[in-house]
């Protein structure tokens, strides 16, 4: 059987490397593609040493559609892994406009770019964002109420509905998968570079000096902070190899999530704890405004229809970062 080659898009990101990293050593060749924006060589450049090979990096923006289409036209590939995206919320509500084109406009014509070069797989990294800020306590399924409540959301939620026309297609096939608060890494190479989730943003405040701050110690949960579904990166990287070897189709939209929750309470003790700084003072602030007590995976679907369940505890993500 012939080698599958993947296209990987955002593929010097944090999520993307770790996607490149599992499928070479499943035995697929990667090209990957990154503007750079966020993305590192240098963990492109750990991946080359790791498996001893060249790993094609293409550094294009997804919105030069001459660019991309040079690079879908010069190679075969079996599909496409599409991770490349703007996600920071608070950005989203301020550059509106760049995020549509970027998370949206782009998937759109990357899918129509696929559609011309025979490219019929497509794994896209969709959010639980989609769900904005539910009121209820339980689990998110996939067929629940959809409410973004940032651009980011939104854009991601009008992006799955276009990737849904594209594996409805007769012989085209893939998934959007849905994403929680993703932590971990499989190597220090790898770590993410942003500060947009919990651990990160505690570890910025205790390698600047200062204390973790809790939004909120009123909701109604088991310790009064809010609730969320922290799921390993290997995990998310697992999700993705499973759906790109799945040979029979798999429903168009799936959760990545564990299934259980930590609060922000439970996630501060854990990282004070594995950076030997218990004793470090945590700052109580009022709630922010759009935060829902509880934003946890019904995991159900990704076990019964593709076989998936995650594997690493939340200790093990959180020890893997030191
Ligand atoms: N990290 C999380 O907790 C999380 C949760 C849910 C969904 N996601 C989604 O997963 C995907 C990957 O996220 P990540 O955490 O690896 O973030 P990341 O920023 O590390 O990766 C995104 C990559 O996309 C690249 N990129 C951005 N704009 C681009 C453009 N115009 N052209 C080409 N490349 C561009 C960046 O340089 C970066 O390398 C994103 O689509 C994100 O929305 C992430």
């Amino acid at each position: 059987m012939n080698r599958e080659t993947w296209l990987i898009t955002g593929g010097a990101g944090y999520i993307g490397t770790h996607i490149a990293d599992l499928f070479i050593q499943d035995g697929k060749d990667v090209v990957l593609l990154d503007s750079l924006y966020q993305g590192l060589e240098p963990r492109v450049n750990y991946l080359r040493k790791k498996h001893n090979q060249e790993i094609l990096l293409e550094v294009v923006d997804i919105r030069d559609y001459t660019a991309v289409e040079n690079v879908l036209s010069s190679h075969n590939f079996t599909g496409i892994v599409h991770t490349a995206a703007l996600k920071a919320v608070g950005e989203s509500v301020e550059k509106p406009d760049e995020y549509k084109e970027v998370n949206y406009t782009a998937t759109t014509k990357l899918l129509e770019l696929a559609q011309k070069y025979g490219i019929k797989k497509f794994l896209f990294s969709s959010t639980a964002a989609v769900y904005g800020s539910p009121d209820t306590m339980e689990p998110c399924k996939e067929n629940g109420p959809l409410a973004p409540i940032s651009p980011y959301g939104s854009t991601k939620l009008d992006a799955e509905s276009k990737v849904t026309e594209f594996i409805n297609t007769p012989g085209y096939s893939g998934t959007s998968l849905r994403f929680f608060n993703v932590v971990g890494t499989a190597a220090q190479e790898l770590l993410d570079n942003s500060v947009e989730n919990l651990v990160p943003i505690v570890l910025g405040k205790l390698n600047n000096g200062q204390a973790p701050v809790i939004f909120g110690i009123d909701y109604p949960t088991q310790d009064g902070t809010c609730v969320r579904d922290y799921v390993d990166v290997r995990d998310i990287a697992a999700a993705h190899l499973v759906a790109a070897n799945a040979t029979s189709p798999i429903p168009p939209i799936i959760n990545v999530g564990t299934g259980r929750g930590a609060s922000v309470r439970e996630i501060i003790k854990l990282v004070l704890d594995a950076t030997n700084k218990a004793d470090t003072e945590v700052i109580e602030a009022p709630r922010r405004a759009g935060d829902p007590a509880f934003l946890c995976a019904d995991v159900s679907l990704a076990a019964k229809e593709m076989g998936f369940k995650s594997k690493y505890s939340l200790e093990e993500s959180i020890r893997s970062l030191f």
